[in-house]
């Protein structure tokens, strides 16, 4: 499949969804400055997710992507919880603050997600993509038969056949350098820790979807590489989260621009979920021997999320989800469609 004439792109490149990150302007400006800009509505309520998709038409008529988290229900484990939350108590006390008594799941799931899936029927986006797994052959039809074009993420190539069997219509192959969460179906399941290079390589020669390459790639130069390995396109997250138009806070800013971007790091501690994130205070103390098994996902990163608020009103910014990849310390901070045109002008001049 041409992925890029099929959804009217100038270049091949993918903005990544970012939950907590990307924003309804910033995919409205890829869009309209030629690539495909994404949302992402994994951790927003039905009534956030219609007001971003609404916001992204308003400000573009160009195709973009709705991004889901399909992860598997989570499980509450109040024993393994009340251990995790006692690990962390030394960190809120030297703010002042108290942990989360309990822990809640902060966001549900889109498998089993009736009521977003009856709005992503309604509005259908021209492209709808899943994160940590795949939704039933159900949601599946009916979001293909509302015209959605259908993408998910895998790490390996059982993944990727995987969403070729649902009829998944491309795959992003996501390699183990790649910013974020890190989108395995079974996060306790055996991980071959691919490299975007060899996933990339790997999927195109042996699933038959197309593949869209994600993980390290941060200027022409790499998205041209994905396509020689046999990509049809490139899905950047990390080159993207410096653009005015992210939610990305200063602190996140300001750590992407030093030291740290040499040294990010995959934790499951923020989250319950093993994500690389920029070395901060949080991935130093993920290190710490003997700590308990973390929460579940995403009930850890409730607690994840109250210690950073702790930590921030006290003027500590180190224990953001300041999430990026290996190819961090090449952020190039620029408004999005300055961005996706110098890319494609990179990606244009080699040939
Ligand atoms: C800040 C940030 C947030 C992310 N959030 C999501 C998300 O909500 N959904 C998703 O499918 N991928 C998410 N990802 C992963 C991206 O889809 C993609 O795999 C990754 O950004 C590629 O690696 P790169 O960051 O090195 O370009 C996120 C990545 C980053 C950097």
């Amino acid at each position: 499949m041409d992925l890029a004439a099929r959804l009217g792109l100038s270049v091949p490149l993918i903005q990544a969804p970012m939950a907590g990150t990307s924003t309804p302007a910033l995919a409205a400006s890829v869009s309209n400055a030629g690539a495909l800009g994404s949302i992402a509505v994994g951790t927003l309520t039905p009534e956030a997710a219609v007001r971003d998709i609404a916001q992204v038409r308003a400000a573009t008529d160009r195709a973009f992507n709705v991004n889901l988290f399909v992860h598997a229900r989570c499980q509450p484990d109040p024993p393994r919880e009340a251990a995790w939350i006692g690990a962390l108590a030394p960190l809120f006390a030297e703010f002042d603050a108290l942990p989360p008594a309990t822990l809640e799941t902060i966001y549900p799931t889109f498998a089993g997600n009736a009521e977003m899936l009856a709005l992503l029927v309604d509005l259908a986006p021209p492209v709808v993509s899943f994160h940590f797994g795949l939704p039933d052959a159900g949601a599946i039809a009916a979001l293909k038969s509302a015209g959605c074009l259908l993408l998910a993420t895998a790490t390996s190539l059982d993944e990727a056949r995987a969403a070729g069997d649902a009829g998944i219509d491309a795959v992003v192959a996501q390699g183990w350098e790649a910013g974020g969460h890190r989108g395995m179906f079974d996060p306790a399941a055996p991980d071959d820790r691919l490299g975007t290079m060899a996933l990339t390589r790997l999927l195109a020669a042996r699933s038959r979807l197309p593949v869209i390459a994600a993980g390290g790639i941060m200027d022409g130069h790499g998205i041209r590489a994905a396509l020689d390995l046999g990509a049809v396109a490139a899905q950047l997250g990390t080159a993207f989260v410096a653009c005015p138009e992210t939610a990305a806070d200063q602190a996140y800013r300001a750590a992407l621009a030093s030291d740290a971007a040499h040294h990010t790091a995959m934790v499951h501690a923020i989250s319950g979920r093993p994500a690389r994130c920029l070395a901060n205070r949080f991935t130093a103390f993920a290190e710490t021997p003997n700590l308990p098994p973390v929460a579940p996902y995403p009930r850890a990163y409730h607690a994840g999320k109250a210690l950073n608020a702790a930590a921030k009103a006290a003027g500590e910014d180190g224990f953001g989800a300041q999430w990026a990849g290996q190819g961090a310390p090449l952020s190039r901070p620029m408004p999005a469609a300055e961005l996706v045109a110098l890319l494609a002008e990179e990606f244009a001049a080699i040939r």
